[in-house]
């Protein structure tokens, strides 16, 4: 297993839906050194569907991160050590989520107004694990958005022994927008995610939110102990392929071409169709290797249309292949 850097200098974001097992064992043939991160998983789901269900992986995607969606301190840690127990390398409490689903139940970005209950849930998983427990949050929610109310949360759940904070550097509004408006439509506040680093200059910070280039990544790092990006690699994922070398120094690794990533891949489709998987389950998430290249357009068609129609469909992912190829 790699070791794990802590904090990341680099990691994939958090996305429900799309930073699934296949998802990551992909995004993993691109960059050794990158910290992935799970869904969020609730409590709930863990704790009374199917565990395994939602924790297995493949060893070969660590570094892992298990993102937890809760605020019940007891269920937190029983979640975080069967996290630990599943061989996950850090936990992290989502406090970003702005759906309605979730605040219902007292799970993302609404326990930002309540500080003391997330330093519970952070004390009672650090008693209950060996591995870091981090926070993932916005620099706030409507109606409680000052920079003051802001540090107070992050001094809060530091004394709680939290030592790294994943800043969305945008305000969540809980109420009107959708989780995907409230993706984009708060403003990007990078100056406030800043100003945290200076008043809390021992603890370290991720600044997330809008990073769609290496450049970026290279500039942000210079005041930020990392940087986290999620749409972006999900459409260009490509661009994990010099992160290694660049944010890490430890070039390599990398691969050299697309088709070796895709061959890799199809070994992988036919060993996830043997345990009963689809086809499609794998390909849905490879779309975005081909940005940027030409027959882009054609191997996007093949694999989100022309695949769903096909009885064959590993011959449709080997004809998507060939399109890449030029031939
Ligand atoms: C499809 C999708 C699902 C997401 N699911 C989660 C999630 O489960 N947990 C979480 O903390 N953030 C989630 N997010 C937010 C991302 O982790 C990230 O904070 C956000 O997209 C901003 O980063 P970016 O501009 O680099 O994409 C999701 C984002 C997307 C696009």
């Amino acid at each position: 297993m790699t070791p794990p850097v802590f904090p990341a200098r680099f990691s994939v974001a958090p996305m429900l839906d799309w930073t699934d097992s296949p998802c990551r064992y992909f995004l993993r043939l691109l960059s050794k050194h990158a910290v992935l991160y799970s869904e969020m998983v609730t409590t709930g789901a863990l704790i009374h569907g199917d565990a395994a269900r939602h924790l297995d992986f493949n060893a070969r995607e660590n570094p892992l991160v298990l993102q937890l969606g809760g605020s019940n301190a007891q269920e937190l840690a029983q979640c975080a050590k069967l996290g630990e127990q599943w061989g996950y390398s850090e936990i992290n409490l989502n406090v970003g989520c702005p759906s309605d689903r979730v605040q219902n139940n007292m799970i993302g970005a609404c326990l930002m107004g309540h500080p003391h209950l997330v330093a519970e849930g952070i004390k009672a998983m650090r008693d209950a694990v060996g591995i870091p427990v981090t926070v993932k949050h916005r620099i706030g929610i409507n109606g409680r958005d000052s920079y003051q109310e802001l540090a107070d949360f992050v001094g809060t759940v530091a004394q709680a022994g939290c030592q790294h904070f994943i800043v969305h550097a945008r305000i969540a509004i809980l109420e009107g927008l959708s989780p995907k408006q409230n993706r984009d439509v708060p403003p990007l506040r990078y100056d406030i995610a800043r100003q945290l680093k200076q008043d809390f200059p021992d603890l370290h910070f991720t600044l997330n939110g809008g990073i769609k280039t290496l450049d970026a990544c290279e500039q942000h790092l210079q005041e930020f102990d990392g940087v986290m990006l999620g749409r972006e690699v999900y459409a260009n994922p490509w661009l994990l392929r010099e992160v290694d070398q660049r944010l890490y120094g430890m070039p390599g690794h990398s691969p050299q071409t697309r088709t070796e990533v895709l061959l890799s891949m199809r070994a992988y489709i036919e060993r996830h169709v043997q345990q009963g998987g689809k086809v499609v389950h794998v390909t849905r998430h490879l779309l975005g290797i081909a940005q940027g290249f030409p027959g882009a357009r054609r191997f996007r068609q093949l694999l989100s249309a022309d695949i769903h129609r096909s009885d064959n469909q590993l011959a449709v992912f080997d004809q998507a292949i060939e399109v890449l190829q030029g031939k």
